[in-house]
């Protein structure tokens, strides 16, 4: 391997997504839709409903496949047939509904397409145990609280189903963690758990991508900012090179001021 070669790897961008489309029968959800970010980065995706934030992340994490457009992990293509693919690569996401499982219970719920289970029923209950115990320390360590991982999902509160998905998402040495709209429908002091895990992952080295409504929160969290409306990025802003008044313009009108160009969604 040539240095070249080697220092090129070194710089790449944990995730690179590149020219990705996609569309759902005559909706076009994304047009040529790029972004990167790297080890410990936050990066706030924000856009009015519909400007495609959640379709770009769900074909990072694996859950649709983008009709054009590649991604790279690490400088390395990757292609993600589903999300058990996308998992292997170390990204998790957190959906908007958290996608737990009522019936079934916390730990069941942690370890869901995880968990070995022996063939003697005597070793299975004996692995339950051990799950269990894993998930206990889990959320000891992650310092997020649910009355009994042996209760059914079904009987926690929200703020409660989103520590299990957190949980879920970050226990397993992900190197992205993405969340889309965490802190919707949530009371401050579970928003504020979401702000402290997002933080205790960027010194972990763990990149994070924040859908999120609440600006204020990637204000406190963030690096950057990525602005979507009609499937497109519209502009990227440092965090510390922005404020609330310019993003909400640019979420609102589609354009970034700064651009002397054209609109971002000039009709073909
Ligand atoms: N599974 C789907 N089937 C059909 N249309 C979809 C589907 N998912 C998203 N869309 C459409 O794609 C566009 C982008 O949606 P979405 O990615 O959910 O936006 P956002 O998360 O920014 O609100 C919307 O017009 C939405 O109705
Ligand atoms: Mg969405």
């Amino acid at each position: 391997m040539g240095a070249g070669f080697r220092d090129r790897r070194m710089s790449a961008p944990l995730i690179r997504m590149h020219d990705i489309s996609k569309a759902f029968g005559a909706v076009r959800a994304l047009s040529h839709v790029g972004l990167s970010i790297g080890e410990g980065e936050v990066l706030g995706l924000v856009g009015d409903n519909a400007a495609g934030k959640s379709t770009l992340m769900k074909i990072l994490a694996g859950a649709h496949q983008p009709d054009s457009g590649t991604i790279e992990v690490g400088g390395q293509a990757v292609v993600f047939h589903g999300p058990h693919d996308a998992r292997g690569a170390g990204i998790e996401m957190i959906y908007q509904d958290y996608a737990l499982v009522p019936a079934l219970t916390v730990t069941q719920n942690i370890f869901l397409g995880r968990e070995v289970l022996g063939a003697w029923p005597l070793l299975r209950v004996l692995q339950r145990r051990q799950m269990d115990e894993r998930a206990k320390a889990l959320f000891a360590a992650l310092g997020l609280r649910v009355p009994s991982v042996s209760s059914p999902v079904r009987e926690l509160s929200g703020g409660q189903q989103q520590a299990v998905a957190i949980a879920r998402a970050t226990g397993f040495d992900a190197k992205l963690v993405i969340m889309d709209e965490p802190t919707a429908n949530l009371g401050a002091p579970a928003i504020a758990k979401v702000r402290d895990t997002i933080t205790r992952l960027k010194l972990q080295g763990v990149a994070v991508i924040l859908i999120s409504h609440r600006l204020e929160d990637v204000f406190a969290v963030g690096d950057r900012f990525i602005v979507m409306k009609h499937g497109h990025v519209v502009a990227a802003r440092e965090v510390g090179d922005t404020h609330a008044d310019e993003i909400v313009q640019m979420i609102v009108t589609g354009a970034d001021p700064r651009r002397s160009a054209a609109p971002a969604d000039p009709k073909p």
